[in-house]
């Protein structure tokens, strides 16, 4: 059997006709840029997190990179922000001009440590950005404490974990602010880049509007230097097709993740640990495996697809060299890239296919 590590088509098929409608609709309209569609979504989206307003943009970097230069966020300034995430979270401090400043994860969860950001605090630090990272949230009860305490943004990274919750909220409404990407293979996906920001702020929904536009508050009226970031019509409206299915796909992650915890039972792998009063979406099931590669090339013999994430810390990417951070300067980070593998997971995964990993997995040795 081959098991892919994700695939789209089960949702595809459902889902034909909507999004098959969702293009005709916006193509007979020949209205592709800042529409109907994207209010509708945005509504949409924002009533789905439960907060008061979104705004649609072109991808989740810039989604957190337009946040963070509304809230003032620049050069100077530090933004404390997990070792262990994808690089975007750093990228979009550096973007600002600002210096992302790594503080490492518990290792359990794979979230920021709230233990650990004292530490890394400096007369320079202006925000923190928790990443929800694999679909499971962060402990945002100390993290909003802290930030609270130092009077910090916080910029929640919802990127990998659309509708999961902390304590029965949906994540993304805790901090001033979120961003979430819609990449095609995010829970909510959209068929091509798309992203969003959510947030309570009516004044900083419209600046990072602005941002996103030219900077411009209306038609060749520019106020900032701002980007063009835009969500267009054909996203919103397939995004907006996908909305209404998007709690069932996660339930179908959950069904796919209870399986794997309850049934995979080889001493070598460490499952996810589950962060009680927080209901994980699964964006990723990641296992951790001394034997990380030897594994991923046995399943890999078997027809299994994994993926590793993230193979490479931030702190020794070439791109963050700059930063002059040695090997040995962040073990958990390093820890995670070396012995993570992440499982086959997406909407419509059957049993058999679920079987046969796990079957593989208790097989190796
Ligand atoms: C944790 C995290 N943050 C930010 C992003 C950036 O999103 P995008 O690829 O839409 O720019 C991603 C996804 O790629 C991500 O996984």
């Amino acid at each position: 059997m081959n098991v892919p590590f994700v695939s789209f088509k089960p949702l595809e098929k459902e889902l034909d006709a909507d999004l098959r409608a969702a293009f005709e609709r916006v193509y007979q309209r020949s209205w592709y840029i800042e529409g109907q569609e994207d209010e509708a979504f945005e509504k949409a989206f924002a009533a789905y997190c439960g907060s008061e307003h979104c705004v649609g943009c072109g991808n989740g970097l810039d989604a957190l990179m337009l946040v963070l230069k509304a809230l003032g966020v620049g050069e100077g300034d530090e933004v404390l922000v997990p070792s262990n995430t994808y690089i975007a979270t750093a990228l979009a401090v550096t973007y600002t001009g600002a210096t992302p400043v790594f503080v490492e994860p518990d290792i359990r969860t794979y979230d920021l440590d709230p233990a650990r950001l004292e530490a890394a605090l400096t007369p320079k630090t202006k925000a923190v950005m928790p990443v929800h990272l694999y679909g499971q949230p962060c402990d945002m009860d100390p993290i909003m404490a802290f930030a609270g305490a130092h009077g910090l943004f916080v910029v929640e990274d919802c990127a990998q974990a659309h509708g999961a919750t902390y304590h029965g909220q949906r994540i993304g409404t805790f901090g001033d602010a979120a961003g979430f990407s819609f990449y095609p293979g995010k829970n909510l996906g959209a068929l091509g880049d798309a992203g969003a920001v959510v947030t309570n702020n009516r004044d900083l929904a419209e600046k990072v509007r602005a941002l996103g536009n030219y900077g411009s508050d209306y038609k060749y009226h520019h106020v900032y230097q701002g980007n063009n970031s835009r969500l267009d019509e054909l996203q919103a409206a397939f995004l907006a097709a996908k909305l209404p299915h998007l709690d069932r796909m996660n339930q179908d992650r959950r069904r796919i993740a209870a399986r794997y915890l309850d049934e995979i039972h080889n001493p070598q792998l460490t499952l996810p640990y589950i962060l009680p009063g927080t209901e994980p979406v699964w964006h990723i099931f990641a296992v951790r495996c001394r034997k990380r590669d030897e594994l991923a090339a046995y399943l890999a013999d078997k027809g299994i697809a994994t993926n590793k994430h993230y193979p490479i810390p931030m702190h020794l990417q070439g791109a963050y060299a700059s930063l002059g951070i040695p090997k040995g300067a962040l073990p958990i980070a390093e820890e995670i890239s070396a012995t993570q593998l992440s499982l086959p997971m997406f909407y419509g995964m059957t049993d058999d296919e679920v079987s046969y990993v796990v079957d593989a997995l208790n097989a190796f040795s």
